[in-house]
């Protein structure tokens, strides 16, 4: 499992926030911080999972959270808007005015540091040892939520985001025999499409599906060793390498839609199971909203309206981001967030969530066999001996906020102007200015 080989080790380490984020997560003596009130009253959960698949896997543990606590309202304090563009903006402005949720969603990673390091959540080394909660996390998932040795979030999902998700009648019509490996093959593919259906070779929704499509050139191009360096200070962004990739990201570019930002990641992927675009890159919550129940879910069938495969170039690496729930501070119902932390943090908890989410649970001790079809897959290859891991950086794992907006700015102009050589100098800033 997670942390036996030392390539997971190794990888989990290189991510570690430029050594921010301390290697001990030595309890504290419990020493919680903030106000005490221990009001279960209510609890009001913040999170942008408006979605279908998302929003299902939200309410199976709202459902499982109401049956155990009764005499806790649950206020779903949810904004729509992929990847949390619209909620987090929302979310700053309410912890800037000390009005916090009871509990908001944090990314593991850089993000949640953002958070610690503004003093606005509280350690939950308490909470962890009287739940028993150490041992049923892997040690290295819980440095990414660990700073200067105290634990501040609470894990519910490991996510996927070098995902391929294509239609296989559209390639087939095209003549494409299976799944681009490469990025090279990709653009080949995508030309095929292009020439040989009337069909959109690569569907994008929103402006952060093209930081999310980033992500996967850069990792499919560099390998994951080459792209984890890129998060640490002093990378160097200005390499031939990254200049390759970014050459591919801007041919790329050209084979998706024009009207691409009028809609979110949703429509960009069911654009692919209706059989209107032949590929789309995008993590694996796309599994939750394909497969989901109708009328939420669209009901749909791997392999029949859909098939999958790691995004060109990363077979073997897990591009992984985690979802975790915090306990701001001044939390207005504590006792309701703790109660929240304790469903979140829970095996039936995760089991409920994860499979309608389309991601695997953080916990170590999970039931594989709710896990069917691609979930399947994900569980495996996250727990597979010496898989090599990477960090989202769109989705919090390696970049601060304000990194994170930085490159958003600079792929936002990109989009207007399709200068690859102003793209490549404002990453390179961008990391000067930003890596800590
Ligand atoms: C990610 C988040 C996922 C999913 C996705 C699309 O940032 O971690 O849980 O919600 O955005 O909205």
């Amino acid at each position: 499992m997670l942390g036996r080989t030392g390539n997971r080790k190794t990888a989990f380490a290189a991510m570690a926030l430029s050594g921010v984020l301390a290697a001990s997560a030595a309890a504290c003596g419990g020493g919680d911080g903030g106000d005490k009130n221990s009001d279960k009253s209510e609890v009001e959960v913040f999170s942008w999972w408006t979605g279908p698949g998302e929003a299902d896997g939200l309410a199976a543990l709202k459902a499982d959270f109401e049956k155990k606590n009764p005499g806790t309202k649950f206020t779903n304090a949810a904004i729509a808007g992929g990847s949390g563009t619209q909620a987090q903006a929302v979310l700053a402005s309410r912890l800037q005015n000390r009005k916090p949720p009871d509990s908001f969603q944090g990314h593991a990673g850089a993000e949640l540091l953002d958070y610690i390091k503004a003093g606005q959540i509280e350690p939950l080394d308490s909470f962890y040892a009287e739940n028993n909660l150490k041992s049923a996390y892997p040690e290295q998932l819980l440095q990414q939520i660990t700073y200067q040795g105290k634990i501040y979030s609470v894990p519910v999902d490991i996510h996927r985001s070098n995902m391929l998700w294509y239609n296989p009648s559209i390639l087939k019509d095209a003549g494409v025999s299976g799944a681009p490996k490469s990025i090279a093959d990709f653009i080949t593919a995508l030309k095929a499409v292009k020439e040989k259906t009337k069909k959109v070779p690569l569907s994008l929704g929103a402006q952060w599906t093209a930081d999310h499509l980033l992500e996967n050139v850069l990792l499919g191009d560099l390998g994951a060793d080459a792209y984890n360096a890129l998060w640490k200070p002093g990378a160097d962004w200005s390499s031939p390498a990254v200049t390759k990739a970014l050459t591919d990201y801007t041919e790329i570019i050209k084979y998706t839609t024009a009207e691409a930002a009028s809609t979110d990641w949703q429509g960009a992927a069911k654009a692919v199971v209706d059989g209107k675009a032949a590929f789309n890159i995008m993590g694996d919550w796309a599994y939750g909203y394909f497969t989901g129940t109708a009328p939420n879910g669209l009901g749909k069938k791997l392999d029949t309206d859909f098939k999958y495969a790691p995004s060109p170039g990363t077979d073997g690496t897990y591009m992984w981001l985690s979802d975790s729930f915090t306990l701001p501070k001044g939390a207005p119902h504590r006792g309701g967030a703790l109660a929240w932390l304790k469903e979140a943090s829970s095996k039936e908890g995760q089991d409920l969530f994860n499979p309608k989410k389309g991601s695997v649970p953080a916990r170590k001790d999970a039931d594989k066999t709710l896990y069917k079809g691609y979930l399947e897959y994900a569980f495996n290859e996250w727990n597979k001996p010496g898989v090599k891991l990477a960090g989202s950086f769109w989705h919090g794992v390696n970049a601060s906020k304000k990194w994170h907006t930085d490159i958003d700015t600079a792929v936002g102009l990109f989009l207007q102007n399709k200068d690859m050589a102003k793209l490549q100098s404002a990453l390179v800033d961008a990391a000067k200015n930003d890596a800590e």
